[in-house]
């Protein structure tokens, strides 16, 4: 349960560096951020500015050279167990159904075979993947298999989601579709998001706070609040006086950081 004004998560003075080939590389340096309970933050940068390793940071998948993670006031040691993670590539395996790949978290805790089954079934209904169940991931649209991965990271109900760039990829419409959908679970749910993306329309849209990244080194370069209201018409949004000043003032921020890498 949430730990009342702790924050769920917190990045306190983090640097990480991969070793590249012979000598280090600073991927992130001097990330200061912390993430309120039951918030949706999205983050933004170019390739390469270490929005993947900030999530992968989250989960425990890797530790910080420098600096402290805190996980509702905890130190992230071993895995994350309490974070629900959609990567950037896909996860599902081909030789299971959806509802088997969805399922397989819950086999990994030993659920007893009918509360999974029980379980799946309504997760499914809830990413809209009713009576797809029995398709195995070549049958699925591309759309399908985004939604086939949520369910699988929702089944086991974690109190975190780190989704990277979990719609990109598809076209406009699938994208509005799913957008609305996840601010629809949210909205029920309550889970804390962060939510890598590499559009900032889509940042904006959905967040209560963005993060602005830069590079060389990786680096958070500006935070902004979006106070639009919930829920949130994303249709009617686009067009929005407000929608369109922040965007202008975000992406004046972000051209020059995408030049540079270029
Ligand atoms: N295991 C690794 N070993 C060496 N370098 C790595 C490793 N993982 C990531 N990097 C480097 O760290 C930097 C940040 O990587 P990261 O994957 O976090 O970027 P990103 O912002 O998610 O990029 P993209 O938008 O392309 O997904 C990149 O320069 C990348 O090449
Ligand atoms: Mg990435």
């Amino acid at each position: 349960m949430a730990v009342a004004g702790v924050p769920q998560l917190e990045y306190k003075s983090i640097r990480h560096q991969f070793v590249d080939g012979t000598r280090d590389f600073v991927a992130v340096d001097g990330i200061e951020l912390s993430v309120r309970q039951g918030e949706f933050l999205c983050i933004i940068g170019p390739s390469g500015c270490g929005k993947s390793t900030l999530l992968n940071l989250a989960a425990g998948l890797i530790h910080p050279t420098q600096g402290t993670v805190l996980y509702r006031g905890s130190r992230v040691q071993g895995l994350n167990t309490d974070v629900g993670y959609v990567t950037q590539r896909d996860t599902l395996l081909p030789w299971r159904t959806a509802a088997r790949n969805v399922s397989l978290p819950l086999e990994v805790q030993g659920v007893p075979r009918a509360e999974r089954e029980e379980r799946v079934e309504k997760v499914l209904e809830l990413v809209g993947l009713t009576g797809r169940g029995n398709r195995y991931p070549s049958q699925l649209s591309g759309g399908m298999m985004k939604r086939a991965a949520l369910a699988q990271i929702l089944v086991y109900e974690p109190t975190t989601l780190l989704m990277d760039e979990p719609f990109g990829a598809l076209d406009a419409q699938l994208r509005m579709g799913l957008q609305r959908e996840l601010l629809d679970i949210w909205g029920r749910k309550g889970q804390t998001v962060l939510f890598v993306t590499h559009d900032l329309e889509e940042a904006i849209l959905m967040g209560d706070r963005v993060v602005v990244f830069g590079t060389n080194p990786g680096r958070i370069i500006h935070v902004e609040d979006v106070q639009f209201e919930r829920p949130r018409d994303l249709v009617r949004l686009r067009g929005d006086p407000r929608f369109t000043s922040t965007w202008e003032r975000l992406w004046s921020l972000l051209a020059p950081q995408i030049k540079e890498k270029e």
